[in-house]
């Protein structure tokens, strides 16, 4: 989805990384007990260093929530900024510091698709027996829709609990956007691959036949994370053969066949704590995005943590996220002109609360 953020000023571009971190922390002591800064784990370093909190999307989300600032500059990507804002009272304003950082894997269903998908399934099956469940990244346009029908949200540490739900209500479930979290939950519950059929939004009714779909318990958004998709079995085992005791940990957004050699797999925010747990000496292989598992290797250096894939893969939209328009967005807050407030319309936000409100009861 294309969103324009200007060029920023030469004042920033241009600047020194000293200069940055100078004018960050002097805005940041003017602003003190109005703003919050939120970091998701997978910032660069020269930003998360000035985060009030670091966590996976729904706990900055909760932070926001449970935050009394007034403005909460949200260092992620735009689907999380939109999540705090549903989240967050009227007087609260959400900042993202770069309109461009998205999140491809969100993008990839829009409204439009996914009503249209859900016309074709009411031609086929009842549709009040079919429970949309949308994953967090997700827009808030996307969880609106899920909560006007019935549906809620998932994170990626709920999945299972929240699909759960899903299935006492209904006989089948049209999850989006992100086909591996769904694959990898519905394998955990203990379905076959025949429950499991993809969806696949550029083609005449999914892609699926009408026997198909009626046979199906899980139909499954083409959706995908470019980060996580890179991961594969050859990575398992190369690293395994370079780290005989060594233990990989995933997270669910990988392909099954990933997830499957994997000895663990969790979010980000779980990650992190297996790792933070675990006892002097030993050896993770990590499957998740650069900036992460660097910060983790960094932080225990009595362990040893390395990237499952050799060749660096950043996330490219959180990278946007820099130095110079962390700067930029809380000196222009200090000078009374605040700049990139996402703000959700009201209908929005009150069905994508509702849906958000679902998974909150459930978990
Ligand atoms: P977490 O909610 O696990 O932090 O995941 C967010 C994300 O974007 C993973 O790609
Ligand atoms: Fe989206 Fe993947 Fe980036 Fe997460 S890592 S924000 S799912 S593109």
């Amino acid at each position: 989805m294309l969103r324009l953020q200007a060029p920023l000023p030469d004042r920033y571009t241009r600047a020194t990384p000293d200069e940055l971190a100078r004018w960050i922390e002097e805005a940041r002591a003017d602003l003190a007990g109005r703003v919050v800064i939120l970091g998701h784990h997978y910032q660069r370093d020269e930003v998360i260093r000035w985060a009030d909190a670091r966590g996976d999307s729904f706990r900055l989300a909760r932070f926001a929530a449970d935050s009394d600032a007034t403005d909460i500059v949200f260092c992620g990507v735009h689907f999380m900024a939109e999540s705090a804002d549903v989240l967050t009272g009227d007087h609260q304003r959400v900042i993202l510091p770069d309109l461009n950082a998205g999140c491809s894997m969100a993008d990839m269903a829009d409204l439009e698709q996914v009503e249209e998908a859900w016309e074709s399934l009411a031609a086929v099956v009842d549709i009040d027996r079919v429970v949309p469940i949308t994953y967090m990244n997700s827009s808030a346009a996307i969880k609106a829709f899920v909560g006007r029908h019935g549906g809620a949200v998932c994170t990626s540490s709920n999945a299972r609990a929240v699909l759960e739900w899903a299935l006492d209500r209904g006989d089948r479930v049209l999850f989006f956007p992100d086909q591996h979290l769904g694959r990898n939950t519905g394998f955990d519950m203990g379905f076959t691959e025949d429950r499991m059929l993809l969806w696949d939004p550029r083609r005449e009714q999914g892609g699926l036949t009408e026997d198909e779909i009626r046979a199906a318990t899980l139909l499954l958004w083409r959706g995908w994370c470019s980060v996580h998709q890179r991961f594969t079995p050859e990575h398992v085992e190369a690293f395994r053969e370079q780290y005989p005791g060594g233990e990989v940990i995933v997270h669910p957004e990988c392909a099954h066949e990933v997830v499957a050699l994997a000895d663990r797999t969790g979010s980000t925010e779980r990650i992190l704590e297996w790792v933070a747990a675990a006892p002097a000496g030993s050896i993770f292989g990590v499957g998740t995005e650069i900036h992460m598992v660097q910060r983790l290797a960094a932080e225990h250096p009595d362990r040893t943590v390395v990237s499952l894939d050799p060749l660096v893969c950043p996330c490219s939209t959180m990278f946007r996220i820099d130095a110079p328009h962390l700067a930029w967005c809380l000196e222009q807050l200090v000078a009374g002109e605040p700049v990139n407030e996402i703000h959700v319309d009201p209908d929005t936000a009150a069905w994508a609360r509702v849906a958000l409100q679902r998974m909150l009861d459930i978990t």
